[in-house]
């Protein structure tokens, strides 16, 4: 379900035609619909509704000050893993007390973040890391409240890039080594060990994986309460799937469904991290059609977004579903195309091959299901600005993130004092480092 709809022929974003934000703020650029992230963020908790649960929106799908402003809203807290994230959380107005730390590699910087802000959890993902933050924690006079993040060795099924829980992954302690490691935060001065955490992989659409990870943290929690550690909460990570062409993912009330009977009778609370799910189909790519040509066979429509914009396709052969703009004719026949963006790559592809109706130079297309792990993921790329970002809500829409122009893009890039300044570049010398220098 979202709230990008033909109207009169024309793609809308709730009340919005999608054509007049691209007259306005030029192309490409990512637009999202509020109403779609509220209703996924609603359903979502409904589901949770029944039991004691903290839903700690995943900021690494989108962290837009405005979309995460618009969760926090709702209520939610947020699953942060890095300082930039952390702070990004709370710039949007997450309470601190609902905010997750997350990650697999922490800064002492980072974790120094998190205690300032007395955060809710730190998940913790190695002995080593247990003993950083309870020194950090101790020398500001504070305690750091900790969930072991636990690897399940449980193979989610979904792509080997985004696959967390075997065991051959980088990604917590291994499951074996949970009680040493808990026995370990037993003896440290300035931790709190309060749960335990989970997260096996993203874009599930089966729910047997979830099933067995949380089976297994439920029967790690009554062995390390039988220890005499208070396990009193369960983050169960994120990761359902969503549909981008064909998939037939669960919906989150099978989902929470699984969860609750995992960890019936043990009266934790639970932390989830949902992602993708909340904002994945809340966002659209808009690219403007600049080329139609023939080649070996092929026709490639190449469109003015690439792979610095949407990742997603070149990284993990993502397939997004692409619709014109402008609403074809029902009749119009479908031929195979391929949609390529200008960079420099052979990866810089966004489909292979997918019928779609005729386009021309000078079409809009609509790369949808792009809010979770789009723009978050975009980089400049080919000295590619970064795309903008547009919030909609009914019939208002903001530009959230404007597009940087090339003065600011290159703002921060300074020449050394060997070389002479570009005649028309307002003077930046590089002054770290300089040979001589006092
Ligand atoms: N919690 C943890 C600890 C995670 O590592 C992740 C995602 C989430 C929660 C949120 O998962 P979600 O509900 O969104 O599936 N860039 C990839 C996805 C990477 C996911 C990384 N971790 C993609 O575009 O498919």
């Amino acid at each position: 379900m979202n709230h990008f709809d033909y109207r009169d022929g024309a793609l809308h974003a709730e009340d919005v035609a999608l054509k007049d934000i691209a007259e306005a703020v030029g192309t490409p650029f990512y637009c999202y619909s509020t109403a779609t992230i509220e209703r996924h963020y609603r359903v979502f908790t409904a589901a949770f509704a029944d039991a004691p649960a903290t839903v700690c929106y995943s900021l690494k799908a989108n962290s837009n000050l405005a979309v995460v402003r618009t969760l926090a809203e709702l209520g939610a807290g947020a699953d942060v893993v890095s300082g930039g994230e952390l702070r990004r959380a709370l710039a949007a107005g997450v309470p601190a007390e609902r905010i997750v730390f997350s990650g697999v590699g922490k800064t002492r910087d980072e974790m120094a973040l998190g205690l300032d802000a007395a955060i809710l959890q730190f998940n913790v993902e190695s002995v080593a890391e247990l003993d950083a933050l309870s020194e950090l924690a101790a020398a500001a006079g504070a305690r750091a409240p900790v969930a072991l993040r636990i690897n399940p060795d449980v193979d989610a099924r979904t792509h080997g890039k985004i696959t967390t829980g075997t065991r051959a992954t980088k990604f917590g302690i291994p499951i074996a080594q949970a009680p040493a490691a808990a026995a370990r935060a037993a003896t440290l001065p300035a931790v709190d060990l309060v749960g335990l955490a989970v997260h096996i992989g993203s874009q599930l659409t089966d729910l047997a994986p979830f099933e067995a990870a949380f089976g297994r943290m439920a029967d790690l929690a009554r062995t390390l309460r039988a220890d005499g550690h208070a396990i009193e909460r369960l983050d169960l990570g994120g990761g359902l799937g969503i549909r981008y062409t064909d998939e037939t993912p669960p919906d989150p009330e099978a989902y929470a469904a699984v969860a609750k009977r995992a960890v019936s009778g043990l009266g934790c609370r639970l932390l989830l991290e949902p992602g993708r799910v909340l904002v994945g189909n809340a966002g659209v790519l808009v690219t403007r059609v600049l080329d139609v040509k023939e080649a070996g066979g092929h026709t490639f429509v190449v469109v003015d977004a690439a792979m610095n914009d949407l990742l997603r396709p070149a990284l993990y052969d993502a397939q997004h579903a692409i619709e014109p703009v402008t609403e074809p004719l029902p009749e119009a026949a479908r031929a195979p195309v391929d949609v390529v963006g200008p960079v420099c790559e052979s990866a810089d592809s966004f489909t292979k091959n997918r019928p779609l109706p005729p386009v021309a130079a000078g079409d809009l297309l609509a790369i949808r299901t792009a809010g979770a792990y789009g723009a978050v993921m975009a980089s400049s790329y080919n000295a590619r600005p970064l795309t903008p970002e547009v919030l909609v809500k009914g019939s208002a829409y903001a530009v959230v993130r404007r597009r940087p122009s090339f003065d600011e893009t290159v703002a921060a890039e300074h020449m050394p004092d060997w070389l002479v300044e570009t005649p028309g570049r307002a003077p930046g010398r590089a002054t770290v480092g300089r040979r001589g220098a006092a």
